[in-house]
Formats: C-alpha cells, sequence, structure tokens
C-alpha cells in the first residue's frame, strides 16, 4: 500500500524516499502529492523482468492515463517500459519526455483524423484499431505513409470481470473494441487484411481495471488465442502479436491482497503458451499495459487537517484542503481509501470519522469510514496508494488548483511539476473587455 521506502523518522513523521512528509509540507504546501522514485523504478522492473523471465518475447508498456508527467516518462523509459496513450495529448507529452515513438501504442474509442495523422506522422509503433472508422481513417492515411502502418485489432471478448461496473471493459455491451460474437470482429479483420498500407500483427484486449482474479484475464486470452486461431484459417492473417491489456489491482487498504506481478506474469505466460499450443499457433509477441499496478503505490496524497466538525451521534467531519478535485475515484467508484497522521505517531482513543473534502458537493468525501486517533486542525494526512488515476483525472472544480507532484530520492525532494496559480486559472480564459 505504501511506497518501498516508507518509514517513521524518530520524531515520529511519516517519511517516504528519505524525506519527512513534513518537511515536504513546508517547502511545497498542501495538498501534495508525492511519488516514491524507487517504487516507481522498482515496479517498472519487477513487471519487466518477471514476464521477461516466463516468456522473453515480451514488453511491458505502462498506461499512461494512469498518471502522466515528463519526469515519470523519463523514468519508466530509462527501466525500459514502452508507453500507451489514448490521445494527441498523451502522445504529446509521452514523445516530449524522449519515449523513442517505435514504443508508443495509440488506443481509443474514438480517435480523431488529427490524432491518428499525429501518430503516423510521429512514427508510433502500432495503432490500436477500436472501430470501423479507425479503419476508413487509417487506410487514407496510409496512402501518404512511406511504410505500412502496423496495427492491431482490439477484440471484445465478452468476458465477465469482478471489478466496479464502470472499470469493466470487456462485457459484451461495452463502447470498446469490436464485439466477436455476433461477427463484427472478424468483419474488421477481413477489411484489415484487404486494406493496402496496413500491416495486422494481431488482437488486443482490455477486460477491466483493479482486477484482483486472474481468471477473466487467462479468458480474455484465451478468447484472443481462438479468434486469432480461426482468423487465420479464414483470412491467412498470422498472429504476431497479441495483447491482453492491463488491469493489475493494487491494494488500497490493510488486507486487500492483489495477486503479484510474479503471479500475473505467470498466470499469463502459462494461458498464451497453453491457448496456442491448443491450436497449434506460433507464440506472438507479448504486451501487457499495467498503469496503476506502476504508478498506483509509488504516490502520496498529503493533505492539511483543516475543520473537525463533531455531529454529535452522527459522525465527525474531518476536513482536508483537497478532496474530489485531486481524486474523484471516491464520489466516482466508491472507491475505498486509508490514511495515517502524517506528522506524529498519533496517539489516544481511535474513533471512527469520515475524511472530507474541501469542495462545495456532498459527495465530496475522501474516506467515508476510517478508525484514527483523535485528529486536530494542522494535523497532515497521508493517504496512501493515490499515485494513479488521482491527478490524472483531477479537475479545476471550485477553480481548485491542481497540486504540485515532488519525486523522493534516497533524502532528495524534486518538484516535477510545481502547484497551479491563480493565473494558470485564467490562462485560457478570454474577457469581455
Ligand atoms: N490498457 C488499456 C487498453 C486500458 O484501457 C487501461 C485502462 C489500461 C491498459 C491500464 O489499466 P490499469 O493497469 O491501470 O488498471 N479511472 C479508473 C481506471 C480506468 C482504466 C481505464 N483503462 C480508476 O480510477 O479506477
Amino acid at each position: 500500500m505504501w511506497p518501498v521506502t516508507t518509514t517513521r523518522n524518530t520524531s515520529g513523521e511519516l517519511q517516504v524516499g528519505g524525506v519527512s512528509l513534513v518537511d515536504l509540507a513546508a517547502e511545497f504546501g498542501t495538498p501534495v502529492y508525492v511519488y516514491d522514485e524507487q517504487t516507481l523504478r522498482q515496479n517498472a522492473r519487477t513487471f519487466r523482468e518477471a514476464l521477461a523471465a516466463v516468456y522473453p518475447r515480451s514488453r511491458v508498456a505502462y498506461a499512461a492515463k494512469a498518471f502522466l508527467t515528463t519526469a515519470v516518462v523519463q523514468i519508466l523509459c530509462e527501466e525500459g517500459l514502452g508507453l500507451d496513450v489514448v490521445s494527441g495529448g498523451e502522445l504529446a507529452v509521452g514523445l516530449r519526455a524522449g519515449m523513442p515513438p517505435r514504443e508508443i501504442a495509440l488506443h481509443g474509442n474514438n480517435k480523431s483524423g488529427a490524432e491518428l495523422r499525429q501518430a503516423a506522422d510521429a512514427g508510433v509503433g502500432m495503432v490500436i484499431v477500436d472501430n470501423e472508422q479507425d479503419i476508413d481513417l487509417l487506410a487514407v492515411l496510409a496512402l501518404n505513409c512511406s511504410e505500412p502502418i502496423t496495427v492491431m485489432l482490439r477484440i471484445n471478448p465478452g468476458v465477465d470481470v469482478h471489478t466496479h461496473r464502470k472499470i469493466s471493459t470487456g462485457l459484451a455491451d461495452s463502447k470498446f473494441g469490436l464485439p466477436v460474437i455476433g461477427g463484427q470482429a472478424e468483419a474488421a479483420v477481413a477489411r484489415l487484411a484487404g486494406t493496402p498500407g496496413l500491416d495486422l500483427v494481431g488482437y488486443h484486449a482490455h477486460v477491466g481495471s483493479q482486477l484482483f482474479d486472474c481468471e477473466a484475464t487467462v479468458s480474455s486470452v484465451d478468447a484472443l488465442i481462438a479468434f486469432a486461431a480461426s482468423m487465420r484459417e479464414c483470412y491467412g492473417v498470422e498472429c504476431r502479436h497479441l495483447s491482453p491489456g492491463g488491469g493489475f489491482g493494487i491494494a488500497y487498504r490493510d488486507g486487500d491482497r492483489p495477486p503479484s506481478p510474479q503471479n500475473w506474469t505467470n498466470v499469463l505466460a502459462d494461458a498464451v503458451r497453453a491457448a496456442c499450443d491448443r491450436h497449434a499457433l506460433p507464440l506472438p509477441m507479448l504486451t501487457i499495459e499495467p498503469g496503476r499496478a506502476i504508478v498506483g503505490p509509488a504516490g502520496v496524497a498529503l493533505y492539511s487537517v483543516g475543520s473537525v466538525k463533531e455531529l454529535p451521534g452522527i459522525r465527525t467531519y474531518v476536513a482536508v484542503d483537497g478532496g474530489m478535485a485531486d481524486n474523484l475515484r471516491p464520489s466516482l467508484y466508491e472507491a475505498e481509501y486509508s490514511a495515517e497522521i502524517a506528522n506524529r505517531k498519533a496517539a489516544g482513543d481511535e474513533r471512527e470519522v469520515a475524511i472530507a473534502g474541501k469542495y462545495c458537493e456532498s459527495g465530496d468525501i475522501l474516506i467515508e469510514r476510517i478508525v484514527l486517533p483523535p485528529v486536530t486542525s494542522g494535523d497532515l494526512l497521508a493517504i496512501p496508494a493515490a499515485g494513479a488515476y488521482c491527478l490524472s483525472m483531477a479537475s479545476n472544480y471550485n477553480m481548485a488548483l491542481k497540486p504540485p507532484v515532488v519525486l523522493v530520492n534516497d533524502g532528495a525532494a524534486r518538484l516535477i511539476r510545481r502547484r497551479e496559480t491563480f493565473d494558470d486559472l485564467v490562462r485560457c480564459d478570454i474577457p469581455l473587455r
């Protein structure tokens, strides 16, 4: 749940990457998001090495949507990861960070012509075709490209997964990919195979996020490979590259026990081998796309406590200086988090409180129920496992300033994204006079 370097120093202050969170709050203010470089690198390396150990022709592409800054891409690039992007904006940041274009794949269920052109001009390694319109647009673009555009087809394998409805993507009724059942995926293969300038190298699926059970992913691999076998038979298309996407869950609270990267990669490698064996297919290149599992545990959100409002017999609201503008997940998915008092080793009678945000919305509650020692105004509250899908989904609701991001390592803190200012809030705002 916490970054691997987390400790309490002799004054009882929480410390990450060798830096006291009290010192970070003093230097950068709160709310602030703290990323531990060691955890980030370790997660990236663990996934890459674990997969390579059991399936040598493989790659790990980080899903940029989980959290994207230039420095993070630079670190993950150094660790040998590729990058998955879903928009022109993510692509631009990935390129700016120096990620080699060949290592970038463009996803999206409604890519614009401009985004596809941007990807083709940059020379990205792969475009994942989601729908008929992608094929229409790519076919035209390919006419002006000197080399074929490499594509994978995203299929919808019709796999049910155990996760929140809003982050489940493999069911028959989904806006992502083309369903195998009913023949739409097959029709796309027929078209792609007959389109000059497009090189269909294989198939992709992503069945959901924050997954704890490997079974859904195995079913998805089975469906991908069965589909690949039948497309080889019908259209002579060889499956040279396969991706079951990402979705590997992480611990948010004590007692959460997600499979380890080794569990995931073993299960996936076995599933690919077994299915290819069954269908007498050569082993394809394998790409996995973890997002949350790389950055989630590396990030800690640090807030200051302000008002503590006790409603006798009802509940105590401990309000912090952030909330749904920097972390929408509790409001959107009923996501559950834990927290600790960061500025002191707290003692005293523990009791249940709610951690409320500061925004004008009753639903702006970061933690519905948490048992904590007495918390008072001025305390610092740290929320672990805040590295994924918090800042990447942040907003300026109530004209909130997006918090800064600090990278810590070996006792040093480095600002990698500054706090927004009031000027930033009006940078795109055009007055009448
Ligand atoms: N690949 C594809 C094609 C995806 O759509 C996603 C996530 C990933 C990889 C990475 O999934 P991860 O390993 O991070 O679970 N905002 C939600 C999660 C949305 C995930 C969307 N797609 C949340 O906060 O839980």
